[in-house]
């Protein structure tokens, strides 16, 4: 289904439909999956809703490897809170792509043999707990910037899960930032590990809105049809300029030394990450992407028995219902 959309992508998008189509757009009218859209729409949207459905199911892998060794009942019960409710952003995220006619099988299969990605920052380990502090401050922050905006995005599915799961992102920024402010107020030792889970976790979090403006080959065409409101390098320079003064509340040192206000934009000036690790991490040579599609195939294969017996089950129950007719 999915090849045979993609093949007939050039053939149907005739110019009057396409005109009247985007009208409705710029009138800031919802698109919703019975109504007609052109091919190029509907294969980007599949294409973004799925990339954000599969990072939040990978996210989970980082972050579940801490909720045993939680320092506290009550931080391992917000972890847990938190992880469940990325399993949930998932779904939603599945179901949206799901009224675009690809399966959610489908879906899991291309990420599974690696023909369709996740978020980049996923493929970076979590090496101590002040890591988890880091996560849900500035992964789970950046991913608030990339879509708070996208809650108004011309798709009605895909805004209205973007609703539902902005409401808890921000909870998972909150308990981020907690968590790290009790490091960074803590013994010698703790304070070291909050600096460091900064430090490293300052630039993959920057590579999370994509790369530069003049790089990106998506953006112009998302835009005009309301499938990304901002540019990249919009979204990272809100988030810089939300986050420094973070940095400085809790006392750590800057992880960049280009860090510096500039008056005359009215902005932090910032060092951009280093692109060639980002394009080499999406590449599949990260510290971490072999681990992290083993976890998801095992997973899967795992899951097998399941998925065979509620499909027998189904089955079963349906042919009882048309032998009962
Ligand atoms: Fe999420
Ligand atoms: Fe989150």
């Amino acid at each position: 289904m999915y090849a045979q959309m993609v093949k007939s992508e050039a053939t149907n998008d005739d110019p009057e439909r396409l005109a009247a189509f985007q009208a409705r757009i710029d009138a800031g009218e919802k698109i919703e999956p019975k109504d007609w859209m052109p091919e190029g729409y509907r294969k980007t949207l599949i294409r973004q809703i799925g990339q954000h459905a599969h990072s939040e199911i990978v996210g989970q892998l980082p972050e579940g490897n801490w909720i045993t060794r939680a320092p506290t009942l009550e931080r391992k019960a917000i972890l847990l809170a938190k992880v469940q409710d990325e399993a949930g952003h998932g779904l939603y995220l599945y179901c949206a792509a799901e009224t675009l006619g690809v399966s959610r099988d489908e879906l899991t299969e291309m990420l599974l043999d690696g023909r369709m990605k996740y978020s980049s920052i996923f493929n970076y380990p979590t090496l101590n707990w002040a890591d988890i502090g880091a996560v849900g401050w500035l992964v789970d922050g950046a991913a608030i910037m990339n879509q708070v905006p996208l809650q108004r995005t011309s798709f009605g599915p895909y805004s209205r899960a973007m609703i539902r799961i902005c409401k808890e992102e921000s909870f998972h920024q909150r308990q981020g930032y907690d968590a790290i402010r009790k490091m960074a107020e803590g013994t010698p030792e703790q304070r070291r590990m909050a600096q460091d889970a900064l430090n490293r976790l300052w630039f993959p979090s920057l590579m999370m809105f994509g790369p530069s403006d003049k790089d990106s080959v998506h953006s112009e065409q998302s835009m005009k049809w309301k499938i990304k409101m901002n540019t990249n390098d919009e979204l990272r320079q809100k988030f810089v300029d939300q986050t420094v003064p973070q940095i400085e509340f809790l006392g750590l040192d800057l992880p960049d030394p280009g860090i510096k206000w500039n008056e005359e934009r009215g902005h932090y000036d910032y060092t951009d990450p280093d692109w060639s690790e980002f394009y080499d991490v999406i590449k599949g040579n990260g510290p971490c992407n072999t681990d992290r599609l083993a976890a998801r195939n095992k997973a899967w294969d795992d899951g097998k028995w399941v998925r065979d017996g509620l499909l027998a089950h189904a089955r079963k129950k349906a042919a009882a219902r048309v032998a009962a007719e």
